[in-house]
């Protein structure tokens, strides 16, 4: 048991305990205890016998849905699917206009409290104050992290390490449920390959497989094995599906997705999430070539619900449901509700569709009873795994019983150390051994807030240790830190640059801090150019003049455009948003404490003119043309790059056959030295390539990674037992799976070796 837990049942036993008992002699409490227990098993035989089935917590889950259902009338089934706020609401993409007063009967409510307090005095409200007593499911943005923020999603997939990750996700699901918060609207498994678009923060990169490992983590995290423990949450998969490709990085946008496109590229981390047992999906705000999300039956319904068997609900995104009007497929709100729920929409989060008019719909015929029956039974029965009829209320826990404990702080600390990108390492510039005087310089180099990205949750600038408070530990006694700020994030100030350079010229090694606001990324927060605002660049163009060795430090919640600032780089490091670890884990890599493991999750191009660009897109008519005739047509970084300290030594690439029949495995190997000076933790990446099919396939695609410690001087082997029905197959427009036989490929790094699948 964690010290949290333990923590809690110590605080469950002293709320039970602390009532005050009279002074008595001892056998007046001798009678009063036999009075006691006669009167309580009397009491409980009495309830037992009259107790309806649904508040029976012996009874199976489906028998006590089925009693509640049938006491239910059409309102108050109605209520059960939708979804107000509570508390003050800080993202400034959804501000409610009303705030609605709170009905005792409401299905679920957005939470915006860090403590139990408010949450216990509505759902009391719906337990006492309700008809049949049905508990309140209180639902938050728990994207990465409650009060103890790590790394965005974007940076913990260039970490590689799922099983980090799933802590980080236990831990975020511990501190939301002991403050009052069931169900978290994450994880976002959107594969984006546009880094205007700022949500591209929120998702595990370019890559579906990437994008399905680290979703199904994150939903094993969050929810662990039993939804009814007092430190799991309920998942919720989003934004299903597609909006990775909204037009032009623009959110809200149009995405046009052919059939073939959606199931080979974005439906595979929503079906495996599901497989894993997440409890929600919420749908996506775009349409996909035509048809909204919200409104599309054959997603939420023909997919969802009857393939993949989801026994769970799907919520709408904030006002999605309503927006079918702007969208041009509903009049009015009346039509959207009516589109919505015979998709299948269950939960309605703040639309006023649902309340005002899906007990209309269904008195005129248009909605069926069935389908209502159905919507109210998947979020009751989530309301039953979670436990929330037996332990409505969360027991009120001082902060430090529950949030930012050590352990949890130490593995937020961890997944930043292994996100970090080391992206370019000239001359072995890093680490920075024997330095007297490193300048510090740029607008990142004393944030806080920044540090923290998008979508923050509970989190606070105070909690996070700045670049300059990590290296000023990190270097104490060791080296000088001189500071100029030098810029602004943007704008057109250049009068600090004098004192940049006034303090670069003192110094031996000059790290040059930039980077992106925390608002630049995240929801409704697209940009035109992955570029860094130009006075950013300019401050690095005049500190290059000097001559001394700059190690750049980013920290952004996309990839950027780095062609001009490359050049005059000995050293970049992306730190992307780190959370409350902030410059600890920077530091240690800067000074050689740590060595770097990350590696991209998504592809930087050279500029954002060549956006799309990723690694995985289908093979050209000519490979050798078509290239850009101004720019290069390769990307900058590629995915999957990132460096290290110390050398890894890749031996043959070997397969346990070259022919091998269906229904047979294959084992792949590679052998790994680490010759350098470090212990290290590599990933390496296993790509299939399909060179022949029936339909065009990517130039490779990755099915299996594997991050390892290997010690200095010491060998591993790299494993990977392929399957060809889940690894050489591929799916087609419908969803439909295909395994031709036939010639193909596995490849690591630059080494290829060729398999014959037979029939
Ligand atoms: C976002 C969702 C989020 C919801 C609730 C929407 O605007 O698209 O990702 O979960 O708001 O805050």
């Amino acid at each position: 048991m964690t010290r949290s837990t333990n923590n809690m049942y110590k605080q469950i036993l002293t709320v039970s305990t602390k009532y005050h008992i009279p002074m008595m002699n001892r056998n007046q409490t001798f009678l009063c205890l036999v009075l006691l227990m006669l009167w309580s098993t009397g009491t409980y035989a009495q309830t037992r016998k009259d107790q309806p089935v649904y508040k029976d917590a012996s009874q199976p889950i489906e028998s006590r849905i089925d009693d509640l259902l049938s006491r239910m009338t059409l309102e108050e089934k109605v209520m059960q699917l939708n979804q107000y706020t509570l508390g003050r609401n800080n993202n400034a993409n959804n501000v409610e206009e009303t705030v609605k007063e709170l009905s005792a009967e409401i299905g679920s409510l957005i939470y915006f409290d860090s403590s139990a307090g408010l949450r216990n005095t509505a759902q009391r409200k719906a337990m006492n104050e309700s008809r049949l007593g049905i508990p309140i499911l209180f639902a938050h943005d728990v994207i990465h992290g409650f009060r103890t923020v790590y790394p965005i999603s974007l940076a913990q997939a260039c970490s590689w390490n799922p099983g980090l990750v799933k802590q980080a996700c236990a831990v975020a699901a511990q501190e939301s449920r002991m403050s009052g918060t069931d169900w978290t609207f994450s994880p976002m498994i959107d594969v984006a390959r546009d880094g205007r678009w700022g949500r591209v923060a929120e998702g595990y990169g370019e890559d579906p497989y990437t994008n399905a490992v680290f979703g199904v983590a994150s939903v094993q995290g969050y929810q662990g094995d039993d939804l009814s423990s007092p430190t799991r949450i309920a998942a919720c998969l989003k934004h299903y599906v597609g909006y990775g490709a909204s037009e032009a990085g623009r959110d809200y946008m149009y995405t046009e997705i052919s059939g073939q496109t959606l199931w080979d590229t974005y439906m595979l981390p929503y079906e495996e999430g599901i497989k894993a047992g997440a409890a929600t999906v919420m749908s996506c705000f775009n349409d996909i070539s035509g048809t909204p999300g919200t409104a599309s039956h054959y997603i939420l319904t023909e997919i969802l619900k009857e393939r993949w068997q989801h026994d769970g609900f799907v919520v709408s995104d904030w006002g999605a449901i309503q927006q079918l009007r702007s969208q041009g497929v509903a009049a009015d709100r009346k039509e959207a509700a009516q589109k919505a729920f015979l998709a299948g929409v269950e939960m309605d989060m703040m639309n006023e569709c649902y309340d005002n008019h899906l007990a209309t719909l269904v008195e005129e015929g248009t909605v069926p009873m069935s389908l209502v029956d159905d919507a109210v039974r998947r979020v009751l029965r989530l309301k039953f795994r979670l436990g929330l009829f037996e332990n409505p209320y969360t027991p009120e826990i001082p902060e430090e019983e529950r949030l930012l404990l050590p352990e949890n702080v130490d593995i937020a600390r961890q997944l930043a150390e292994e996100s970090m990108v080391l992206l370019k390492n000239e001359n072995h510039t890093l680490p920075l051994k024997n330095v007297s005087k490193i300048a510090v310089i740029g607008p990142m180099t004393q944030e806080k807030d920044h540090l923290l990205g998008s979508w923050y949750g509970h989190g606070r600038g105070r909690d996070v240790e700045s670049i300059y408070e990590g290296l000023e530990k990190e270097f104490a006694g060791t080296s000088q830190l001189l500071y100029a700020q030098g810029c602004a994030f943007d704008g057109e100030d250049r009068s600090g640059f004098a004192e940049a350079l006034r303090t670069a010229a003192e110094a031996d090694v000059l790290l040059v801090c930039l980077g992106e606001k925390r608002a630049w990324s995240g929801e409704n927060a697209s940009r035109s150019t992955l570029a860094l605002p130009a006075i950013q660049e300019e401050l690095v163009e005049e500190l290059y003049a000097l001559g001394k060795p700059i190690v750049l430090i980013l920290s952004s919640g996309r990839p950027l455009e780095l062609c001009r600032l490359e050049p005059l780089s000995n050293a970049i490091l992306e730190i992307w948003q780190p959370g409350i670890a902030g410059g600890t884990p920077l530091a240690g890599i800067l000074s050689g404490r740590v060595n770097p493991s990350g590696k991209l999750s998504i592809t930087f191009p050279y500029s954002t003119g060549q956006i799309p660009i990723y690694y995985n897109h289908r093979q050209s008519a000519r490979t050798n043309q078509g290239k850009y005739q101004d720019i290069p047509s390769t990307p900058l970084y590629e995915f999957a790059h990132g460096l290290s300290y110390t050398t890894y030594e890749y031996g043959t690439l070997t397969a346990s056959a070259t022919t091998l029949k269906r229904g047979e495995k294959l084992i792949v190997e590679i052998p790994m030295s680490n010759t350098g000076a470090m212990d290290g933790a590599e990933t390496v990446h296993w790509f299939i390539r399909d060179p022949v099919s029936s339909i065009s396939r990517p130039v490779k695609e990755l099915k299996h990674f594997e991050k390892q410690l290997i010690r200095q001087g010491e060998s591993r082997t790299f494993r990977f037992e392929i399957d060809p029905e889940r690894d050489f197959s591929f799916v087609d427009a419908t969803g439909k799976r295909f395994l031709e036989a036939g010639e193909y490929q596995v490849i690591v790094k630059d080494q290829v070796v060729k398999v014959q699948l037979v029939d």
